[in-house]
């Protein structure tokens, strides 16, 4: 396995990505948390310094531990990585007027390891640039491989101590052959086989979480969603009847939902399963409520409450099973060290512990998203499930601006289920991110058949993303847009108008609310 040491980039997350898509485990830890025996412990094949937002020349700015370039391993820096592994290494890196950022090009000017097979000299390249300082002095025992009008050494390498560097970010798909530039890095010089595989993983973990749990007993919040589910089949399979998953009904499901969670949970992988419908007290609880942060908050207070409750009926258990992800586990390197703006605070099913006294399962602690959905394929979980579109945890709450009833909840799923049927249908809803229905808070005059209507108005919603951090609305044809709006008014009684969102984000947000 590779080490990746993060010095705060916005994209150092897809460095390891792009390890593991070619089967190699890695890890990413700040730079500020690497202490040697650490290392030493984890024995990484080789070590990735990432990007960052600092400049070398500043004067407090990371540095990565001496150590790690006396460890005998191969060393690749991108960015800033690069940067400081020359200044530490005795070159000179200045501010540049120049600043790249974005795409640019380099000339290929040799050949080592890293660019072996993948980039020929003599080749312009297209890369990920974006950085505003650059090396004007090698340290001894480098040479330049690759360079741009604005970097003299895109690619920087020292064969004989097994050091590379990039000025630009090999990690983004801008880069077209960055995945091929660090699996020469991984697999070529760090010797990386790229054996690190699904069924390898469900294994390993199954082992794991017998280890931790021993005869004790896991309580599971289910909420339908990816990361819930595989975590809960997954620990099924290891510990069998020693779990129990409560899925707490709030009422704000899409269509059918419910009746599938239980289906699949306790029909078809015969996992002991609490269904709460709780639709009265939190539709209750929301009555009046119009406020998105409170309504988000009430939720949450609700869900926790009734969770705690179903578990005290079981007699409680010893463990508290959570789908955490990888991205959630990684510290962050926060480039100005202040508190972030809340935008939204998140409800979740994976947000429960707060004041539960119990040890957590986190078998997905180690995975990125598309991982979790290659693990549940593993084991079996329908593609429904595994392939479906994030959903929040409040659910069509925030789906419905102004007060939340059941009516409206109603009329919502009528909608979504109808739209979501048609992306099915044209083959669309894997290409999208997510998708989904608003009810607005808007009556608007209409005219069906010969009368008039005044009913409520609705907007579609469908985003392409990453990773939920920034979208950007999908282009539909009009076609599919106006026959989905037709379906809508013609068979949803209420809904007389049909709107497109084509907001991205930033700077609006994929929900609503
Ligand atoms: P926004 O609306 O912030 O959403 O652009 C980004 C992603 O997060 C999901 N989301 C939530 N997920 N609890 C969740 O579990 C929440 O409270 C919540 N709010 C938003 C949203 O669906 C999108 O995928």
């Amino acid at each position: 396995h590779v080490l990746i040491l993060d010095f705060g980039s916005q994209v150092t997350q897809l460095i390891a990505r792009r390890l593991r898509e070619s089967g190699v485990y890695c890890e990413v830890w700040p730079y500020s948390n690497a202490p040697e025996d650490r290392i030493r412990a984890f024995a990484p094949k080789g070590i990735i310094l990432s990007g960052g937002p600092a400049s070398v020349n500043e004067g407090a700015s990371p540095r990565a531990p001496d150590f790690v370039f006396t460890l005998g391993v191969p060393v690749m820096g991108i960015c800033y990585g690069q940067q400081t592994m020359a200044a530490q290494l005795g070159g000179v890196v200045e501010g540049s007027d120049h600043r790249e950022f974005g795409r640019a090009f380099v000339d290929v000017t040799g050949e080592c390891a890293i660019t072996q097979g993948v980039w020929a000299p003599g080749a312009r390249e297209q890369v990920w640039m974006s950085h505003g300082d650059r090396i004007t002095a090698l340290p001894p025992g480098f040479r330049s491989v690759a360079s741009s009008e604005g970097a003299p050494f895109s690619v920087i390498a020292d064969d004989a101590r097994r050091f590379y560097g990039t000025m630009f970010h090999p990690e983004v798909v801008h880069t077209p052959h960055g995945a091929a530039l660090l699996r020469n890095f991984t697999h070529g010089i760090c010797g990386c086989t790229g054996d690190w595989t699904m069924a390898g993983f469900r294994a390993e973990a199954i082992a794991r979480i017998r280890a931790q749990v021993g005869s004790g007993r896991v309580v599971c919040g289910l909420s339908g969603g990816v990361d819930s589910s595989v975590a809960a089949v997954l620990i099924h399979e290891a510990i069998g009847d020693q779990l129990t998953c409560i899925y707490v009904d709030h009422g704000l499901m899409r269509a059918n939902e419910s009746a599938q969670v239980v289906a699949t949970f306790r029909d078809r992988f015969n996992i002991k399963l609490i269904h709460r419908d709780a639709s009265d007290l939190f539709l209750g609880q929301l009555s009046g409520v119009t406020d998105p942060e409170l309504k988000r908050k009430t939720i949450g207070r609700l869900f926790i409450e009734v969770f705690e409750e179903e578990q005290n009926k079981l007699g409680g258990a010893d463990f508290l099973a959570q789908g955490t992800l990888y991205p959630d586990v990684i510290e962050s390197v926060s480039a100005t060290g202040g508190p972030s703006v809340t935008i939204k605070s998140h409800h979740n099913v994976g947000g429960l512990p707060e004041g539960m006294r119990m040890q957590l399962v986190e078998p997905l602690r180690d995975l990125f998203k598309d991982e979790v959905r290659a693990l549940g394929r593993e084991l079996g979980i329908p593609e429904e499930i595994v392939g479906r579109h994030p959903f929040p945890g409040p659910g069509l709450a925030i789906r419905i601006p102004g007060e939340v009833t059941r009516e409206k909840a109603d009329l919502l799923r009528k909608v979504d289920s109808i739209y979501l049927e048609e992306i099915r249908n044209a083959g669309l809803y894997d290409a999208i991110w997510q998708a989904f229905a608003v009810l607005l808070p808007v009556r608007t005059v209409g005219v069906m058949g010969d009368g008039r209507t005044y009913d409520m108005a609705c907007a579609l919603r469908a985003v392409t993303s990453t990773d939920g951090m920034t979208a950007e609305f999908y282009p539909f044809d009009m076609g599919f847009l106006g026959r989905v709006a037709n379906r809508i008014v013609n068979e949803v009684r209420g809904v007389n108008r049909v709107t497109y969102d084509i907001t991205s984000k930033p700077p609006g947000t994929i929900e609503w609310e």
